[in-house]
């Protein structure tokens, strides 16, 4: 659906994207990751037919968009700079947009996502006079108004308070699980990519450092970490000591109330067993995947 082929971006001498590739499947969400002045609003652009690449190309539903604009219907976008009407209010706005993308029944469909959106159609307010989360919201509904197939997303949740946080984060899903859009996502919130997205990219300094599921990701990038609580406060001195003198070469960082073993070829069983033989009380004990943030900000200062 989306595909950047060997796609490169120089701008007054600059490499802003270098030989960049990657392949969004339809109907997925696919997070695109990086520091701030990384690229991704450039990709967006490029993807968009704003902008043309300096070499390579970046493709949506099989074409260029600068050179078939006919497809640019089939295509939705929410930027960081709304694109709305300031002096309409937010039903005109979306009567405009679905009037110019010839929807069919567009003043219903207006009102529907106004509502789906939880913004009044009933108000003489104009959107210029909008909160930031009013205008994020009303710019979404805008973005779908034509039912895109492709949807870019440029931090569709920055600036939102945490309900409507959620409540982008569900509508995104829906829109992908039961409608098979495809959603190009941008986002700093990693804690949302990670609930959200099923495939994730990661560009740095206009290159693209990883490009995989987040489980492909956590079996590559995450060190395996089994964590051992404990119940009284001098146990994890004490455990440490024991699992040492028994396993000389084994990992063991201790935390506070804790242990976390950091080495992938143990047996966990042993350990607990060696640990109540010796009257050690374990509180819990689990195995724990790193986080898309831990990953992220191990890729990124590498
Ligand atoms: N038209 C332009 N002229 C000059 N430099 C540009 C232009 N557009 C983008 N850049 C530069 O390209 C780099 C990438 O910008 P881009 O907006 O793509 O970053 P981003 O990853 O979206 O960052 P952010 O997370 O802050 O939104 C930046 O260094 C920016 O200054
Ligand atoms: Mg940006």
């Amino acid at each position: 659906m989306i595909e950047a082929i060997s796609c490169s971006k120089i701008i007054k001498g600059r490499n802003i994207l270098n030989d960049i590739n990657f392949k969004v499947n339809k109907g997925s969400i696919f997070g695109y990751l990086g520091p701030n002045g990384a690229g991704k609003t450039t990709t967006i652009r490029i993807a968009m037919g704003l902008m043309k690449p300096s070499s390579g190309s970046l493709r949506v539903l099989g074409s260029d968009l600068d050179k078939n604009i006919d497809l640019r219907g089939k295509v939705g976008i929410l930027t960081e700079n709304s694109g709305l009407y300031s002096n309409l209010n937010a039903l005109e706005n979306l009567k405009y947009f679905g009037a110019l993308y010839s929807v069919k029944d567009f003043e219903n469909k207006a009102r529907h996502l106004l509502d789906f959106v939880s913004l009044p159609y009933s108000d003489d307010q104009k959107a210029g006079l909008f909160s930031t989360g009013m205008k994020r919201k009303l710019s979404l509904a805008k973005a779908i108004i034509n039912d895109p197939e492709v949807l870019f997303l440029d931090e569709p949740t920055a600036g939102l308070d945490p309900e409507s946080q959620k409540m982008v984060r569900d509508l995104i899903t829906d829109l992908a699980k039961n409608k098979r859009i495809t959603v190009f996502l941008t986002s700093h919130n990693l804690d949302e990519v990670q609930k959200i997205c099923d495939h994730i990219c990661i560009i740095n300094r206009g290159q693209i450092i990883a490009d995989d599921t987040l489980s492909n990701l956590q079996k590559i990038y995450s060190r395996s970490i089994f964590n051992i609580k404990f119940s009284s406060e001098n146990m994890p001195a004490k455990a440490y000591d024991l699992l040492k003198s028994k396993y000389p070469g084994l990992s063991i960082e201790m935390a506070e109330d804790a242990l976390n073993i950091t080495d992938s070829n143990f047996e966990t069983n042993k350990i607990i067993k060696l640990l109540i033989e010796n009257n050690i009380e374990v509180k819990e004990a689990a195995s724990q995947k790193s986080s898309l943030e831990e990953i992220y900000l191990n890729l990124i200062r590498n």
